[in-house]
């Protein structure tokens, strides 16, 4: 029979709390709540990637089922809620003052949260690339036994893997047809039209010059066609500038597109959280960030990098799925959309009617 204190093992968790600053006859009242505070974050580091995992295997597989990609989707929706509750969580933290944090920082030299064998686990899972890391050499602070863990999680295949697959597998795209595209492409076209007239009216009214409004409709109208041009597609892949392929990019417009059609309804949410889940980790790094300059102020970091810069430029620049999000640039209000081609139409409700 189980025994609460067994099945939750707390002998070991509760007994995990040992202050530096004890060990140096120097008590830090407040070494505590930093001490828990990170065990907590480590906690929920684990659900995270145990639901995560779960994720990428079930649709790591040639055939993904509607079901499959539903079950997915609660996965997902609970990692986010861990997410931004784990953001919540600096504010706790912050109850402590910078010069409470002083009693004991110097104790702490070298750790530092740039050691998170977890962290990095959840970034190289999210499908991280390597090249758009800040600091290369991050696994270096690490000792062996997490460098281990890193080269494994490194090995396995990432969230943003199996869920390109999956998109360059939608059935619908094929029935969708040349015709389709391009009157899809031209109903984009037309949005953005109409947002020039509304930029000149504005500026005009307002007695302002257009012409950098302008500028940046040209550059998203550019940007639009190349998705449909192979060869500056292939270019844009080989120079980073994209890295989701030119068919799951087409797909993600589609379900974008069409998501009230109840066949894509799930995919579409499911493709939601995926980047609400890019952007909650975003978000977490901002958070931290804040955190650590009314910490530290613009001190470096006890793991070594610049600090507060570092921390920014991982924010600003980390994101896994933006290629994903720069597509709702080229969302059409409803009632611009292209009707689909009869028979897609058809395919796409639950209920075949010609089986009735
Ligand atoms: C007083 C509180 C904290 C301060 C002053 C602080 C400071 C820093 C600094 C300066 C860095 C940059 C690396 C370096 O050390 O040079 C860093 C990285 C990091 N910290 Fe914190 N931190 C704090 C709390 C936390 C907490 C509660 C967590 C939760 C697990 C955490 C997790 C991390 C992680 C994962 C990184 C690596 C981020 C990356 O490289 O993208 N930190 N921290």
């Amino acid at each position: 029979m189980a025994y609460y204190r067994d099945y939750l093992a707390l002998d070991k968790i509760l007994d995990a709390q040992t202050l530096e600053s004890d060990k140096h006859g120097q008590h830090a009242h407040d070494e505590m709540l930093f001490i828990v505070t990170h065990q907590a974050f480590e906690l929920w580091f684990k659900q995270v990637m145990f639901e995560l995992r779960s994720v990428i295997d079930t649709l790591n597989v040639p055939y993904v089922a509607e079901a499959a990609v539903a079950t997915c989707h609660a996965r997902l929706q609970r990692v986010n809620k861990i997410m931004e509750l784990a953001t919540n969580q600096f504010s706790i933290l912050e109850t402590m003052t910078p010069p409470d944090f002083m009693d004991f920082r110097a104790f702490l030299n070298p750790a530092s949260g740039f050691q998170s064998a977890q962290f990095r686990v959840l970034e190289i899972a999210l499908g991280l690339p390597e090249q758009k890391r800040v600091l290369k050499h991050y696994s270096d602070a690490m000792d062996p036994r997490d460098r281990a863990i890193i080269e494994q999680a490194r090995q396995m295949t990432s969230l943003f893997t199996v869920v390109e697959k999956w998109l360059e597998k939608m059935p619908f795209m094929e029935a969708s047809g040349f015709t389709f595209w391009q009157a899809y492409r031209q109903a984009v076209v037309d949005m953005l039209d109409r947002d020039r007239a509304e930029v000149r009216t504005l500026a005009e009214a307002e007695h302002r010059d257009p012409a950098e409004a302008l500028a940046q409709i040209d550059g998203i109208e550019d940007g639009f066609h190349g998705l449909f041009d192979e060869q500056r597609y292939s270019e844009m892949l080989t120079s980073g500038v994209r890295r989701l392929s030119q068919r799951a990019t087409h797909a993600v417009l589609f379900i974008a597109t069409y998501r009230n059609e109840p066949l894509l309804q799930i995919p579409y949410r499911f493709i939601d959280a995926v980047t609400e889940l890019d952007k909650l980790v975003s978000l977490w790094r901002f958070r931290h960030t804040l955190m650590v300059s009314r910490m530290i102020g613009m001190r470096v970091g006890t793991g070594g990098s610049s600090g507060h810069d570092y921390l920014m430029q991982t924010a600003m620049k980390q994101r896994v799925f933006d290629d994903i999000t720069a597509m709702n640039s080229f969302l059409i209000p409803a009632m611009y959309i292209p009707s689909l081609p009869q028979e897609l139409a058809q395919r796409l409700q639950f209920v075949n009617e010609a089986r009735t």
